[in-house]
């Protein structure tokens, strides 16, 4: 049956991407994925509730019009850069990663007709040796990054909700990054140093480091220009603990299996930015020490 919806491309077989995909499928999308491999990809996918699905996605040779990169911090800008010469002018470009994102490097590399967009997801998912499981239920934030997009928020807008929605589009993406960021400080580096699930965090033993790594991540916001109040920060990352309390955070997922972690653009970001403002980061600075090796 022909899908209703225009084609849409994923990059990649991560969790959040592949729980974008198959979320698409079963609202009637179109959707392929960008592959190292040419063969399709069948995987089993789990929502929150419910029986789970064996799901089928094409390879695609060439990307379609409405484009997801939901790849690693590291990998955004590299994979955005092979992508380029295979990209249809009018392409709508959506980048979603952890940790804070270099936006005017982005901008820098895309073209005036190519609409370029970045979203911040606290959906949460994990994937499993056959595909996917959908494990926390979360929102996405999505901000336009230059006009190209701004015209195009029509076609953008009800992909993105069915992908990863409950969505919200901004014009000012700042105020989601920084919360993400400070979720992802606190939950990412101290399950990965214990090798703990995020639910484990909810310990009284680990309160103090919280509130610690996150009232830093506040002064350095606010040194940067933006407002995060230390008492509902602290309630949004207890929150995403409960909330995903099952999973295994993708920092640890990373270090379980050697890959290079997002603590740069995480851990790495907090830390840069302290220094440059002359702040002291002590219980930051001590997770970057102790995962240096995975950065
Ligand atoms: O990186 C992750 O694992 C996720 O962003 C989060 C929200 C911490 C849930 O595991």
């Amino acid at each position: 049956m022909a899908s209703a919806q225009p084609q849409c491309s994923i990059v990649g077989q991560g969790a959040i991407g592949l729980l974008a995909a198959s979320r698409l499928q079963l609202a009637g999308w179109a959707v392929d994925l960008w592959l190292r491999q040419p063969n399709p990809l069948r995987i089993d996918f789990h929502p929150l509730q419910g029986p789970g699905q064996s799901l089928n996605f094409a390879a695609c040779q060439r990307p379609a019009e409405l484009l997801f990169i939901p790849v690693k911090a590291y990998a955004a800008l590299p994979c955005l850069q092979q992508l380029q010469p295979l990209l249809q002018p009018g392409t709508q470009i959506v980048i979603s990663h952890n940790g804070m994102p270099d936006l005017a490097t982005l901008q820098r590399h895309v073209t005036v007709n190519q609409g370029l967009w970045f979203l911040s997801t606290s959906q949460a998912a994990m994937r499993t040796a056959t595909g996917v499981r959908h494990t926390g239920a979360g929102s996405s934030v999505l901000a336009a990054l230059n006009d190209t997009a701004l015209s195009s928020q029509p076609k953008v807008e009800p992909w993105l909700n069915t992908a990863l929605g409950p969505l919200t589009i901004t014009a000012d993406i700042q105020p989601a990054l920084w919360r993400k960021l400070a979720i992802n400080a606190a939950i990412n580096p101290l399950t990965a140093i214990h090798g703990i699930n995020n639910g484990a965090l909810a310990a009284a033993e680990f309160q103090a480091q919280l509130e610690a790594i996150v009232s830093e991540v506040c002064v350095v916001a606010a040194a940067e220009g933006m407002h995060l109040p230390l008492a509902e920060t602290l309630q949004q990352v207890q929150q995403v603990i409960a909330a995903t309390a099952a999973n295994y955070s993708s920092m640890l997922q990373d270090v379980r299996v050697g890959r290079r972690t997002e603590l740069a653009a995480i851990t790495g970001y907090i830390v840069n930015t302290a220094a440059r403002h002359g702040l002291a980061v002590p219980a930051n600075q001590a997770l970057w020490q102790a995962l240096a090796s995975t950065a």
